[in-house]
């Protein structure tokens, strides 16, 4: 199986970003604990970071090319981008939502994805692991 990690913006920036909320992990820290962890599972993955939306979209729209699966941190896109709802619902393999942080007991503004109705499912609260937890989840559950 091959998933894609598609990372969205200021996500580069882990490590330094409010490590109080997201960890001290750097974001190649976390993509050699995602590497690992599709080792395991058997998935060969690929990790990208972007920090615009078109970019995004453009990295969704070419997924469905070499991967059965992706994972979507959309960052804060998720509370308001339309658009990557859009090219979600577009593509036809599943897309996971994943958030370090638990979105839902946060700010007001954080507890609504918009992106999360297009996507298959959602994992956040779990720091790095719920990037692990996903591909978990997109590894052994039969998603769509
Ligand atoms: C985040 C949560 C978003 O609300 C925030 O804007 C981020 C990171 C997370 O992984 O917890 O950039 O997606």
């Amino acid at each position: 199986m091959r998933v894609l990690v598609i990372h969205g913006p200021n996500l580069n920036l882990l490590g330094e970003r409010e490590p109080s909320i997201y960890g001290k992990q750097t974001l190649a820290e976390v993509n050699e604990l995602i590497g690992a962890c599709a080792a395991d599972l058997d998935i060969d993955v690929r990790c990208v970071q972007h920090n615009s939306e078109g970019a995004i979209v453009d990295e969704l729209h070419a997924a469905s090319a070499d991967f059965e699966a992706v994972l979507l941190n959309p960052g804060a896109y998720a509370h308001y981008s339309y658009t990557i709802a859009d090219a979600v619902a577009a593509i036809g393999i599943p897309v996971i939502e994943v958030h370090l942080s638990n979105t839902a007991a946060r700010e007001e503004f954080r507890r609504r994805s918009v992106v999360a109705p297009a996507c298959a499912g959602t994992v956040a609260g779990f720091g790095a692991n719920s990037y692990t937890a996903a591909l978990y989840a997109a590894a052994k559950i039969r998603i769509k």
